[in-house]
């Protein structure tokens, strides 16, 4: 019996820790996901049992860092290119994430089918050899096995990444592409979307680049123009990636936010989603620090938790033992939010307090939406008390209909009503919500 107890104050610990993970703070439809990288697939004793508990307890969305790009799938040259079959795929890691995501209930963020840079070694010399014909052939054949392979288990895919050329002119990347061939660049993207469409009409379709964060690179204009164009012409688009990998303490003023929160509202106009999908602040020298760092982390989560088509917040790693920083950036490093012993850094709590802030923030409102209806004691109309503005309140008969919606309220509201009881949902500006009964007299 003793020991039952024991496990299961066990049990109670850990569902507790992950009851207090990162995600754990989040409102419903909002994720905050980490990029996870091979040794996560491969040597899970490396990376010790910290990597998978602090996975599971903070992230609701995963991403892989390598495991889902073509350089990574078809890394061994495919007997026949030209007539892909799926035994041709390398899947091994792209299933082991699919079942643990499944088995944990996180989301997953495919990332990406079609990428100028790190293709397959055999690649490039091989598409050089093909028409425009075959080319198209090729990733149409490609796209559609993986996203087909993955259908129903990938909630959303970058099709596109980097198309974008750093100096936008042209504006799309083609001679220094595997893919230079696609006589229009801009055609072999739409297609792209539709070969992954047709594979999995429910995923949400992303475009994914870096460097159009901000109206201060010419890259973004460059994005904003392509992705209205696909947008006009019917092209399955649902969502566009920022990067966002940064440098902590030079380009991260409160400009940045205010940048980043533009960019998603002009998307967002077009309809579309806009997700923070590789963000990392690294510290390079003495132009940062840690705690510089954890307030700009910060910033990033209100930017998830207040722009409405901004659904996930994911970090390229979470770990500065496992991170690309240090290979690609030279001086620089530290750019997550747990340290090299798994640790959390101050980022971490930074992240963590906004999040609880934002759900505080709800609780408070639940429990004091002191929308307190009365009836005027002269009129018999009703009045109402707030402590928070009111959005709506929903008027149901007794038999349950309802039979009006009124907004704005301010104070009095019910004059045309007859006597009788009506139920009362009252919904405040932060969405809580609260029913009430009263009788018009
Ligand atoms: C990087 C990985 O982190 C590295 O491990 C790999 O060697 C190269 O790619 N933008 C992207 C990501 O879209 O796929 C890149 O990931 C980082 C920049």
């Amino acid at each position: 019996m003793k020991k039952l107890f024991g496990v299961f104050a066990l049990v109670s610990i850990i569902s507790l820790a992950k009851a207090q993970g990162l995600q754990s703070f989040l409102p419903s439809g909002k994720y905050i996901g980490t990029a996870v990288n091979d040794n996560f697939f491969n040597n899970p004793s490396a990376n010790g049992a910290d990597y998978e508990t602090i996975v599971k307890k903070d992230f609701n969305v995963l991403v892989a860092e390598n495991a889902f790009k073509m350089g990574s799938i078809l890394a061994n040259k495919p007997a026949d290119p030209l007539n892909l079959k799926l035994s041709d795929l390398n899947l091994s890691y792209v299933d082991k994430l699919i079942s643990f995501t499944q088995s944990n209930n996180i989301r997953l963020r495919g990332h990406n089918f079609v990428w100028y840079a790190f293709p397959p070694s055999w690649l490039t010399t091989e598409a050089a050899n093909w028409s425009e014909a075959q080319l198209y052939s090729f990733t149409k054949q490609y796209i559609t096995l993986l996203a087909g392979h993955c259908k129903g288990k990938v909630a959303e895919w970058d099709v596109v990444n980097e198309a974008i050329n750093d100096n936008s002119t042209p504006a799309l990347r083609s001679a220094d592409t595997w893919y230079a061939k696609a006589t229009s660049p801009q055609a072999f993207i739409d297609s792209c979307f539709y070969y992954a469409h047709a594979a999995d009409p429910s995923a949400d379709l992303f475009y994914n680049d870096y460097s159009i964060e901000t109206s201060y690179s010419n890259k973004q204009s460059s994005m904003l123009t392509v992705i209205q164009g696909m947008v006009d012409r019917g092209v399955p688009i649902n969502g566009v990636g920022l990067q966002c990998h940064f440098e902590s303490g030079v380009n991260t003023g409160d400009w940045v936010y205010t940048e980043v929160g533009k960019v998603m509202d002009k998307l967002g106009v077009m309809g579309l989603k806009c997700n923070v999908t590789e963000l990392d602040l690294r510290i390079c020298g003495s132009a940062s620090s840690i705690t510089e760092q954890a307030d700009e982390y910060k910033h990033f989560v209100n930017i998830l938790l207040t722009k409405s088509n901004c659904n996930s917040l994911l970090l390229w790693g979470f770990t500065d033992k496992s991170s690309w920083i240090p290979g690609f950036f030279s001086g620089c490093g530290e750019a997550l939010i747990y340290d090299n012993n798994y640790q959390p850094k101050p980022a971490y709590t930074a992240m963590k307090e906004a999040l609880q802030a934002s759900n505080s923030v709800k609780i408070t409102n639940a429990n004091s939406i002191a929308a307190v209806v009365y009836p005027n004691p002269s009129t018999g109309n009703f009045m109402l008390s707030s402590s928070a503005d009111i959005l709506k309140i929903s008027v149901f008969n007794v038999q349950g209909k309802e039979i009006s919606v009124v907004e704005n309220v301010k104070e009095g509201f019910g004059e045309n009503f007859s006597q009788g009881i009506y139920l009362l949902k009252i919904v405040d500006v932060y969405g809580n919500e609260r029913y009430e009964k009263i009788e018009k007299r």
